[in-house]
This record gives C-alpha cells, sequence and structure tokens, in this order.
C-alpha cells in the first residue's frame, strides 16, 4: 500500500517511520507546511527530494498512491482529510478524528459515497496491555462489567496546539481513555458528566485536569474517569491506570501488568495463561501481537484493506468515542448530564 503522509511534526516524524519500515507499506511522499518539519521528517529515512512536498495537492498530482495519512493538528483534519478522500484515496486519520461529531459524520458519508475506508488512528487499542485486558472480558472472566474506575496522570510539555486548546486533556488525550471503555471494555456510555479546571501551576492555556462519569444504558455500568496533563503526584502510563468490577471477577490493570481477581477462589488454582499469585490473584501474561501501537494501527488498516472489512476504530465506530468527547465538554459547560448522540448518517450507497 503506497502512503502519502500529511504533516511532519512531533508525530508524524515517528509515523514516518512506522510506514517506511512496515513490510506492507511504502511512504510514497510526505507533506508538511514546514521545511524544517519536512526535514526532520524525512532526512532519517532519506526520502528523496522528488517525495517531499510543501503543498498537499503537488503530492496528490504528482505521487500514485492508494491511501494517506493526515497527521496534522486537528483544526485542519478536517480539509486534508476531506481533499485526500476526493482524490480516491482510503484515508487514516489522526485522533481526535474532527473538531464535532458533525464534521467527522460528514467524512464518513463521503467515503461511503465514494466506496472509500476511513480509519482513525486510536493507536492505544492496538497494544499489548489493552489487547490483553479485552481477551480476559471476551472470554467473560468478568462477567458483566459494574463498575470501571480510571486514573490518568502524565506531565509532557508539548508546546504548539495542545496549549492553545480550550480542553486539551479531553479533546486530545482522554479520547484514547474514553475509545478504550468501547474499544477493550466493550462498554458504551449513554450518559456523560463532567468538569474540568486548570491546575495553579500548568502550563496549558485550557483544562488540563478533569473528572467524568460515564453511565451505561439504566446505568448497568458506571465509570469514574480522573485525568491529568500536569500531574504532581505519580504518573500512570499513557493508556492510565484502570480497575474493572464484574460479576464474575476484577481486573486491575496499569503500568502494563494485569491482575485478575476472580470471584470463585476455585478458579484461582489454574487459568490457561495465568499464574496464581497469593490472596486470590492471578498474574496474566501480556498477549503477543504482530504489530503494536501505530505499527498496529497499520497493520490493521491494511488487513481490513485486503480482506474488504471495515476496520476496528473506522471512521463510523469513532464517532461514538468522539461523541464521548464532545459530550464531556458540553458538561464541562453546562454541570449536568449529558445524553450521549450520534448523528443518524444519512443512506449508505
Ligand atoms: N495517536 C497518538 O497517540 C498521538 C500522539 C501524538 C499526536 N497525535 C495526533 O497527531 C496529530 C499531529 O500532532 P503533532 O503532535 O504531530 O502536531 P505538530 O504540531 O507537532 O505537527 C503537525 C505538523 O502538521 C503540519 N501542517 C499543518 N497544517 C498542514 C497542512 N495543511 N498541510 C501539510 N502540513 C500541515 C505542521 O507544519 C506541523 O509540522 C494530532 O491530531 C495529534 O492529536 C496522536
Amino acid at each position: 500500500m503506497r502512503v502519502i503522509q500529511v504533516g511532519g511534526g512531533f508525530w508524524g516524524s515517528g509515523w514516518a517511520r512506522v510506514i517506511h519500515e512496515f513490510p506492507e507499506t511504502e511512504l510514497a511522499a510526505v507533506v508538511d507546511l514546514n521545511d524544517a518539519a519536512l526535514a526532520q521528517t524525512c532526512d532519517p529515512i532519506s526520502l528523496p527530494a522528488n517525495r517531499r512536498f510543501s503543498v498537499l495537492e503537488d503530492a496528490l498530482a504528482n505521487v500514485q498512491a492508494d491511501a494517506a495519512l493526515v497527521v496534522v493538528p486537528p483544526e485542519v483534519h478536517v480539509d486534508v482529510a476531506t481533499a485526500c478522500l476526493e482524490a480516491g484515496l482510503d484515508i487514516l486519520v489522526e485522533k481526535p478524528f474532527a473538531p464535532s461529531v458533525e464534521e467527522a459524520a460528514k467524512i464518513v458519508e463521503r467515503a461511503d459515497a465514494l466506496g472509500r475506508t476511513v480509519m482513525v488512528t486510536q493507536s492505544f487499542r492496538f497494544k499489548r496491555g489493552p489487547q490483553t485486558v479485552r481477551r480476559l472480558i471476551d472470554e467473560g472472566a468478568v462477567g458483566a462489567i459494574e463498575q470501571v474506575d480510571v486514573r490518568f496522570a502524565k506531565a509532557p510539555v508539548f508546546g504548539g496546539f495542545r496549549e492553545e486548546m480550550d480542553e486539551p486533556l479531553i479533546v486530545d488525550m482522554a479520547i484514547h481513555h474514553f475509545d478504550f471503555l468501547r474499544g477493550i471494555l466493550g462498554l458504551e456510555p449513554v450518559r456523560v458528566r463532567a468538569t474540568s479546571f486548570n491546575p495553579s501551576w500548568s502550563w496549558f492555556g485550557g483544562n488540563a485536569s478533569a473528572f467524568a462519569q460515564f453511565e451505561t444504558e439504566g446505568g448497568a455500568a458506571r465509570v469514574s474517569y480522573s485525568g491529568s496533563w500536569v500531574s504532581r503526584s505519580r504518573e500512570t502510563t499513557w493508556d492510565g491506570s484502570w480497575e474493572i468490577q464484574g460479576t464474575e471477577g476484577s481486573i486491575v490493570w496499569e503500568h502494563n501488568r494485569v491482575e485478575y481477581r476472580p470471584h470463585n477462589f476455585g478458579l484461582t488454582v489454574y487459568r490457561k495463561d495465568a499464574l496464581e499469585r497469593g490472596d486470590g490473584v492471578m498474574d496474566v501474561p501480556l498477549v503477543q501481537l504482530p504489530a503494536e501501537e501505530r505499527a498496529g494501527t497499520l497493520h490493521e488498516f491494511v488487513s481490513a484493506n485486503r480482506e474488504g472489512r471495515a476496520p476496528q476504530a473506522s471512521g463510523e465506530d469513532n464517532l461514538r468515542s468522539l461523541a464521548l468527547v464532545f459530550g464531556a465538554v458540553e458538561s464541562t459547560r453546562t454541570g449536568d448530564w449529558v445524553d450521549i448522540g450520534v448523528p443518524a448518517l444519512t443512506a449508505r450507497s
């Protein structure tokens, strides 16, 4: 698969290397408005000068490609993604997909009409920790999930667009964690309530910390989320620390370790692939994956394309994760619970 990558900044420089090294993709071109970013991304992989572009339209007109990776700041995702779709390319677009669910839905509809694929790079899904948790849940080890507690704490200094956003934590970061609720835990929240704030020591212009609560239909499962991008306390991994309690058992997932506590003590003696640690706790080794994180995302994109199916984290699927994000943002303003709504897509071709 020949891929045009649009955006060669902080995240794009790593992406170019992933596409360059991945066995089933070829980096057809890199586009960036900024010459220094273009050099930073293309020099380490010796991308020839005739495959480096400052203007997207020039790349689309001069390079043969099958797909585009959109890794520009969120406020330009829609314009770039739409131009690539209209040029006949499948698209892999970075999170957060679009500045609103409605704008994201328009891209999904247009891609359907053109017969093209849209996948959002919820790259966190494609890691060993979350996939281990997902396997346990899919095997019924937890039963029906009723309570989830999530804590996220990091203190990165990025500069750039994140420090200008009104809600950087919820919109640019928590999208990964909210997406885990759906893509890993299999929950579909229908209501959210959130508050956000900016600690006095924050270097972000907008709110770098937030609390959120989610409920699934009828309150069957309840989730509490606490996040900070300016943490002065113990840091979690980027995935966050998770406690998941259900009718059959519970999972503690933190720092890439997965512990399982079955409610039925008899089950702690033997569970395939797990080891008893005492006190009713089992250590669950991480699953192995053919490719991980961005390479895992690419693997899913290429595999789905080859198999003629929708990829996990498709554009359409992502509308619901995005709705959790913008529902949470709305709640920070109204102070009320917000019902999660996703616009009905118009007739599909
Ligand atoms: N999946 C993840 O874990 C993850 C991690 C980091 C960033 N991201 C996402 O990746 C995206 C990019 O983030 P970043 O940190 O690399 O941002 P960045 O600001 O460092 O880089 C963006 C680059 O895009 C270029 N650009 C802007 N508009 C352009 C246009 N119209 N055409 C061509 N180039 C253009 C800029 O010159 C810049 O070099 C964001 O959506 C961000 O949320 C995802």
